[in-house]
């Protein structure tokens, strides 16, 4: 067993937290992590409240977390009350400013966990009262920024060594097996946020075509664009992209993004129909640059097995 300030703090069998990815981590995912001896969190996403109470009914709240997309809560912002009363484990926030809901979120209680992409936004974050720091580099799937998990964590446990000694790190963006959990524990996190890898579970929500693309698929094939949110009509803010599978669609439009806002009607409507049906050719498969050590898809249980004991032994001891 690998015992980290992680692992004590939520009283974890492993220092393993599956991110909160929109659409994929449902309630079966979170509770499936948690019940292997991780902490597993809800995709609350963007926000849509049905979707989110409907996968709290199936699990013990106690026992999962939940995370939103920070700058679209503004446009709802009863969604943050109503997830708060649910009592979930942990709160996950990520991509924007986390002061204006921190108070909120930590006056109820729940252990706040920020994902940051630059030190600045650390600084912030931490400034901002957050238990949990994960630092995430570029190779994540799905939305993120230019850094790279390298240089990102070490940077980020110096500050929070110096600062905040009582803050934990997590380390996200391209982890999948223990060699980047021993990695990331050497690079001074206690622990780490995982999504693709748990993407291509058993228990994710994800279509089968789009999970055999991924499979398929080497760190080369994915790439880092904004096409998926022009034809979705989602305002993301400038600084970030998501990380997703190359196809016909990004080949055609990535350096082509004016052409693609002015056909953007025509282009939604093809892509929509095709991300309904799971379509990984005229839509968009949202994973990251793990897809190329990604090559199965196998059940939570098998996967967080996997990668501690793979970490285990690289770490050279039994973690007491
Ligand atoms: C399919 C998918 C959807 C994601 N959706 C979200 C999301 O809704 N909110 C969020 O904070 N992060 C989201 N992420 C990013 C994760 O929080 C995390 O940073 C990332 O998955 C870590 O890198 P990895 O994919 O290499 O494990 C998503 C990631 C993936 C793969």
């Amino acid at each position: 067993m690998i015992h980290t300030k992680l692992t004590e703090r939520f009283s974890l069998k492993h220092p393993i937290i599956s991110a909160p990815m929109a659409f994929a981590a449902t309630g079966k995912l979170a509770s499936a992590v948690s019940d292997a001896g991780g902490l597993g969190l809800i995709g609350g996403g963007y926000g849509n409240l049905e979707w989110i109470k409907q996968q709290f009914s199936m699990v013990d709240p106690s026992q999962v977390g939940c995370g939103l997309i920070t700058w679209k809560i503004e446009d709802n912002l009863g969604v943050l009350e109503e997830v708060l009363n649910l009592k979930p484990r942990a709160f996950f926030l990520s991509f924007g400013n986390p002061k204006v809901y921190a108070k909120q979120i930590k006056d109820s209680n729940i252990p706040l966990i920020c994902q940051v992409q630059t030190l600045e936004d650390a600084r912030n974050a931490l400034a901002c009262g957050a238990d949990i720091i994960v630092a995430q580099g570029c190779e994540a799937g799905g939305h993120g920024e230019k850094r790279s998990t390298l240089t990102l964590v070490p940077e980020v446990a110096d500050l929070i060594a110096n600062q905040y000694p009582q803050v934990l790190l997590c380390a996200a963006g391209g982890i999948a097996d223990g060699r980047g959990l021993a990695a990331a524990l050497m690079l001074g996190a206690d622990g780490v946020v995982i999504g693709s890898r748990f993407w291509a579970s058993k228990e994710a929500n994800v279509f089968p075509d789009m999970h055999n693309a991924a499979v398929a698929s080497t760190g080369d094939n994915t790439i880092r664009t904004k096409v998926m949110d022009i034809v979705r009509h989602i305002d993301w803010p400038e600084r970030y992209t998501a990380r997703v599978l190359k196809n016909d669609f990004t080949d055609r439009w990535h350096n082509n993004l004016e052409q693609l806002i002015e056909n953007s009607e025509v282009e939604a409507q093809k892509w929509q129909q095709a991300w309904e049906i799971g379509d990984p050719k005229k839509s968009n498969t949202f994973v990251g640059e793990a897809a190329g050590i990604i090559n199965e898809i196998c059940s939570v249980d098998t996967i967080i097995h996997n990668i501690s004991n793979q970490a285990e032994k690289l770490l050279g001891r039994q973690w007491e």
